[in-house]
């Protein structure tokens, strides 16, 4: 990425410090659509809006700090990616991005299927009624509890991941005298180019069983002798926040070959593969991802080729975008607390969340654009570091960005594409309260996950 240390045009300091840090906006009070969801704008006040109500409302009606999702880019998301897999693929929405009953609900109105990882996952999917054939049950450490949950509720399949587990849901499976779809998960070897806690295909990690050393293949044999388990393909995931296809490319096309071996050795064609999720979005301007139709028309023609040359039929594929369809869908929503400009570096801007509703900056080293959203201003850009109200000094929702050099307690800021990773991986730090997600459409915002309460916390709390 292009970064520049000393970008040109006036400051509020002379000198800037050494930083990760992009060029401001020409026009601060702009809103780059690649960040922001597709309702998002400023009304003729400068307000910005959602759905068509003013951030201030919203502020007003679910206070903040708030996730504000909007319901129409969720769901023009959905429609676009079943729309370029079509018919002959599959969509599964990777829930651990972010799942809510009503999430459910909108994917089975839009056509696509479920990934779950969890009994927590499961049972929402379940009681929002997405039918159990529509759902994939992944996870590399599976309970007894929830493999036998997951078979008895009937989900189209359980993604194996190590040879015990193999052997365990083929039992659950015998137990409750059901033959369980299942696909095996594979490490291909890529290394993702992406942060190394979330590049999973390399294979120093805890995920899935390797092609290397032919382990992949005795996974193959060993599910294919036991009849509590249809074994329907092979399964690979190599990463998050991706924006090169060569690692699909790559992953893909091994892959295929161990398709090509399992119908050489036992006269089988594997039917499906699915090439997981991993696709990257746009959280800064510099950020370009790629568009649905690009990437189901890549997949596509890499494993139609793949197949071609090994002389096999084309397997049913699937994928499992999360990030890519509720990442960009929503904004997080602050109150500026305080604001403490420390001479020569960046101005410290404090607001009423941080870690507690985004670990992914201080997790990952992600970065954030950021946006003066109750008014629009013609002050100078500043350079601003963006925290929480936590006891940490690693409590940094956006490292670098300007703000105009106007910024004032009370100003309401809002941080885009905090849909994936930010409310699922949100905590109770210092006894934080999570925030709530609201969707907004057409002119309504509806409450799909409460704010905790302080009596939410001290029920746990059995004393
Ligand atoms: N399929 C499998 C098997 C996965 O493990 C994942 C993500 C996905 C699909 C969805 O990936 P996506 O399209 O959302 O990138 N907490 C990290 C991301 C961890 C992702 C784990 N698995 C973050 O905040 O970036």
């Amino acid at each position: 990425m292009s970064r520049s240390a000393h970008p040109a045009g006036p400051r509020h300091a002379d000198v800037l410090p050494e930083g990760h840090y992009t060029a401001p906006a020409d026009d601060l009070n702009s809103l780059d659509p690649k960040v922001w969801a597709q309702t998002v704008g400023r009304d003729a006040d400068g307000v910005v809006t959602v759905g068509g109500i003013k951030v201030t409302q919203l502020a007003e009606e679910f206070g903040t700090p708030a996730y504000f999702l909007d319901e129409d880019d969720f769901r023009a998301r959905c429609h676009a990616w079943r729309g370029a897999f079509g018919a002959d693929a599959d969509v599964f929405y990777a829930g651990k991005a972010f799942l809510s009953r009503a999430v459910v609900r909108w994917l089975h109105e839009e056509g696509l299927n479920l990934d779950v990882c969890s009994g927590g996952e499961l049972a929402t999917a379940l009681a929002a009624g997405m039918p159990a054939d529509r759902i994939a049950f992944h996870g590399n450490n599976k309970t007894e509890d929830e493999i036998e949950r997951a078979v008895g509720a009937g989900v189209g399949r359980i993604v194996l991941d190590s040879f015990q587990e193999i052997v365990r849901v083929a039992h659950i499976a015998d137990r409750l005298g059901v033959r369980q779809r299942v696909q095996i998960r594979v490490t291909v070897g890529v290394e993702a180019h992406t942060h190394e806690f979330i590049a999973t295909a390399h294979e120093d990690q805890k995920f899935g069983i390797a092609l290397a050393g032919g382990q992949a293949a005795e996974a193959v044999r060993r599910a294919l002798r036991l009849d509590g388990l249809e074994l329907i393909g092979v399964h690979s995931h190599i990463g998050s926040q991706i924006f090169d296809m060569a690692g699909f490319e790559v992953s893909a096309r091994r892959v295929v070959q161990l398709l090509a071996e399992v119908r050489d050795e036992h006269g089988v064609e594997l039917p499906e593969i699915d090439l997981g999720g991993g696709l990257g979005i746009a959280y800064t301007s510099e950020d370009d991802p790629r568009e649905p139709h690009e990437i189901a028309k890549a997949l596509g023609e890499i494993v139609t080729r793949e197949c071609e040359a090994a002389n096999l039929r084309t397997p049913r594929i699937s994928v499992e975008p999360g990030r890519a369809i509720v990442g960009p869908t929503a904004f997080t929503l602050y109150e500026v607390g305080t604001v403490k400009p420390l001479e020569g570096l960046r101005t410290y801007v404090s607001v009423d969340g941080g870690m507690s509703d985004n670990i992914r900056t201080a997790l990952y080293d992600a970065e954030y654009s950021v946006a003066l959203v109750s008014r629009t201003s013609d002050a100078e850009p500043m350079l601003v570091r963006v925290v929480g109200k936590h006891c940490e000094s690693g409590d940094i929702v956006v490292k670098d960005a300007f703000l105009p050099a106007d910024l004032a307690p009370g100003d309401l800021i809002a941080v885009p594409a905090t849909g994936a990773y930010c409310r699922s991986m949100a905590s109770n730090y210092n006894h934080a309260l999570r925030p709530p997600v609201v969707a907004v459409r057409d002119g309504q915002a509806r409450v799909i996950v409460r704010r905790e309460t302080e009596e939410d916390l001290l029920r746990l709390d059995v004393g």
